[in-house]
């Protein structure tokens, strides 16, 4: 059994947590996960303001299922008011844990002043974090931060300690600051800074693939828990590897009939979540597919493929011509 750590008194395995990714890590993609080990799903971001205007789409974003606890929903925001009017909502969708993104690099959402633009205003990202603790009463509010704005304001270790002391319950950080949106190396040194610096949880982020780069962070940074995004592209399979690199255990990774049937599992399991008709939720679910056909020979092509797929019925004959390909030329 894996070692937990506590966060406002929900239990997660110490192993790894799946992080938010708006228009990828949807139910479907956090199932998959969760399936593999994941210890912890957080939703994609969701507009306070949307919430308080009762956006149909926004709700549906914030519904939690069993299979996917612990599970966060994810907030961003930039009033304190609306902020605390969208908690009392989404209290009613019953998550374990109400997370507020400080991290997000886009326009769209930094120029309204919520996301990573937060992070340029300590006192306002504090007094958001207070009312939210404040209307979420019993579920803990975390906050996930980037290490500054800019290169010339990494201040992670000080918006870690205002927003600890504002009731947060724990903070994630993703060790790059907002201009270098997601090029570059992860600065996970930022990440033992806040470790050293709070008492709450740390999870650390960025740049995390496999095993060893999962032990790394630990190691290196202290942090309680390791959340990651990319690396779980078409790679549900990570959060097995991770627990195996923790445990000890020699992982022996899928093979590609293996990966096959676990594209074609997801890519079902997108269809019968999706509200709309098979082609266009084929068309949301192409990127996935590519995705899991990484890394072979000859999948350059295949994943060019992918992204004209309209059905099922395609998916699944395209998935069994790669698998040819690639035993011929193996
Ligand atoms: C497509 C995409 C969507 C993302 N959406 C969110 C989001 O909704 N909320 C958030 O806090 N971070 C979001 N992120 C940032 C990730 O949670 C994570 O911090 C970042 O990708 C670094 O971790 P990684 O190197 O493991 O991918 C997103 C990242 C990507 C690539």
């Amino acid at each position: 059994m894996a070692e937990t750590i506590s966060i406002g008194g929900v239990n997660i395995a110490k192993t790894a947590a799946l992080a938010p990714m708006a228009g990828v890590a949807d139910r479907a993609y956090r199932l998959m996960c969760k399936k593999y080990g994941a210890a912890y799903t957080v939703s994609e971001m969701v507009s306070a303001k949307g919430i308080c205007y009762s956006d149909k789409k926004t709700a549906e974003l914030c519904t939690v299922t069993d299979a996917e606890r612990p599970m966060a929903v994810q907030l961003f925001g930039s009033e304190p008011d609306f902020m605390a009017e969208a908690v009392k909502i989404v209290r009613g969708f019953s998550p374990d844990i109400i997370d507020i993104n400080m991290g997000c690099p886009v326009p769209k959402v930094v120029n309204t002043g919520a996301g990573s633009s937060l992070m340029k205003d300590v006192r306002l990202a504090a007094d958001i974090t207070e009312a939210a603790v404040k209307a979420a009463e019993n579920i803990p509010v975390t906050v996930k931060i980037r290490s500054g704005w800019n290169g010339d304001s990494v201040n992670a270790v000080e918006m870690a300690r205002a927003l600890e002391a504002s009731g947060a319950a724990a903070i994630a950080v993703h060790g790059r600051t907002r201009d270098r949106f997601y090029s570059g190396n992860a600065d996970i040194s930022i990440i033992k800074d806040v470790k050293a610096a709070v008492k709450i949880p740390v999870i650390g982020n960025g740049d995390v693939i496999d095993g060893a780069s999962c032990l790394k962070m630990y190691d290196e940074t202290g942090c309680n828990l390791v959340m990651i995004g990319r690396g779980s592209y078409g790679n549900p399979f990570i959060f097995e590897e991770i627990e195996c690199a923790l445990s000890g255990k020699p992982y022996t990774p899928p093979t590609l009939e293996e990966k096959m049937r676990v594209m074609l599992e997801h890519i079902r399991l997108i269809l019968e979540l999706s509200p709309k008709c098979e082609e266009l939720a084929m068309h949301e679910a192409r990127k996935h597919a590519a995705w899991y056909m990484n890394g072979y020979y000859g999948s350059a092509k295949f994943r060019g493929r992918c992204y004209l797929l309209n059905s099922y019925a395609e998916v699944e004959s395209l998935a069994a011509e790669f698998i040819e390909l690639v035993s011929k030329n193996s």
